[in-house]
């Protein structure tokens, strides 16, 4: 989405900088975007709402109550209204208040009611914004797909120096311009996304499985899904919901896994391979459950099929992308793996931090060139965020 012609909603908190606000809903405005301004009481003790009833020819509202009819619920309309909210200055009080679902004001009930981004630029004493409770709610805010405009170094209003200056009101806005390309870039493709475990059953009780959480193949589906991608999840067994928009397959074992996909592929622009799947399975299955009394079962095993090595195989153009999940020699055991799987992308992950289950990742993304960018502890939805833009650019690359 261009920034000419959307609907930026530009909310204003109680902090010094708030008479910068003026200047970016002036510099939007030159953009071609259309922008409605709502303050915190907070902020009118900074700035004048008639400022920006001036500039934006709207009134800038405060009052959660103020103009509610019975075919007119103020927060629910802005929401609904919105192509993105961008808050100048984000305060501490309004970040803690986001972040634990408070929607006590026009604002913060507006924010909790959007589906659209949201763009925090936080502005505030250096310790303020470094207190670990600020950090705590700013790391929170992050995974759940909010996004910072960086705050700058440099003195501040208080006197002091540090980092906590409101960022230049120009790169917020190019922020915000990234943010909203971001949001249907990936419109007319087809994605088969896999996430979770799989599962190879020993008998009816018992499985061998993994410890995939399936929460990087779910971030990667949800963002797909947000940018404007068609997109089919094919999901080992996880505890997380289906992400909305997305259309969801079930599978168990590597061998549905495998089923599923194969479907799928023929019709698929992209194909990224985030489930862990087991590279072997029980020979035999036993209908009947095993019991102790048996003796110590002995199960032989056999190999699953390499799914993403089999799609490889069949593709005609489709974009492949695997991922690594390595405890030695990171990248060069995901370069020999691009190149035995036959793949376009892979994301190597250094599984020695810890990352299964957990909200975090470290990754390496390489290509058949070798490593195109490193990140070290960024949240599974930004590293979705990383990937499908890399996506994006080497498909543009093509055409
Ligand atoms: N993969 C697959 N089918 C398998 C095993 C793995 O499609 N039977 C895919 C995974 O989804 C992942 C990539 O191959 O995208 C690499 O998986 P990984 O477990 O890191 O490597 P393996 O190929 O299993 O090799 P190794 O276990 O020796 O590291």
């Amino acid at each position: 989405m261009n920034i000419e012609g959307s609907n930026i909603l530009v909310g204003i908190s109680g902090g010094i900088a708030a008479y910068k606000s003026a200047e970016m809903v002036s510099l939007l405005q030159k953009k071609g975007a259309n922008v409605r301004v709502v303050m915190t009481e907070n902020a009118v003790k900074f700035i004048s709402p008639i400022t920006f009833q001036t500039l934006t020819g709207f009134p800038a509202r405060t009052d959660l109550f103020g103009n509610w009819s019975k075919n007119y619920i103020p927060h629910i309309g802005n929401a609904q209204w919105a192509d993105a909210v961008v808050v100048i200055p984000a305060t501490a009080n309004i970040i803690g208040k986001i972040a634990c679902g408070i929607a006590d004001d026009l604002l913060t009930a507006t924010i909790a009611a959007v589906t659209v981004p949201v763009i925090l630029a936080p502005s505030m004493n250096s310790a303020m914004y470094e207190n670990p409770i600020v950090q705590k709610n700013i790391a929170f805010l992050r995974q759940h797909g909010y996004y910072f405009a960086e705050p700058a170094w440099g003195r501040l209003a208080c006197g002091t120096e540090g980092r906590g200056r409101l960022a230049p009101v120009e790169d917020i806005v190019a922020f915000l311009e990234k943010v909203l390309t971001l949001q249907d870039d990936l419109s007319s493709l087809k994605f088969l996304i896999t996430a979770g475990g799989t599962r190879e059953p020993i008998d009816p009780v018992r499985y061998i499985s993994n410890r995939s959480s399936g929460k990087m193949g779910y971030a990667l589906a949800e963002a797909a899904r947000r940018r404007g991608a068609s997109v089919t999840l094919v999901s080992a067994p996880t505890c997380l919901s289906p992400p909305p928009g997305v259309r969801v397959v079930h599978v168990e074992s590597a061998l549905d896994m495998l089923k599923a996909c194969e479907e799928h592929f023929v019709d698929a622009d992209v194909l990224i391979m985030a489930a862990a799947v087991a590279d072997y399975t029980p020979e035999n299955y036993r209908r009947q459950k095993i019991k102790k009394g048996q003796g110590v079962p002995e199960i032989n095993l056999k190999p699953t099929p390499d799914i993403v090595k089999e799609l490889s195989g069949q593709r005609k153009a489709q974009f492949i992308v695997a991922f690594a999940a390595e405890t030695d020699d990171l990248e060069y055991n995901a370069r020999q793996k691009i190149i035995d799987k036959d793949l376009d992308l892979i994301v190597a992950n250094d599984i020695n931090k810890g990352i299964f289950g957990s909200d975090n990742t470290w990754i390496s993304l390489l290509d058949r060139q070798g490593v195109i960018a490193r990140y070290s502890d960024i949240s599974k939805k930004e590293a979705a965020e990383i990937i499908l833009s890399t996506v994006a650019e080497r498909l543009s690359d093509r055409n």
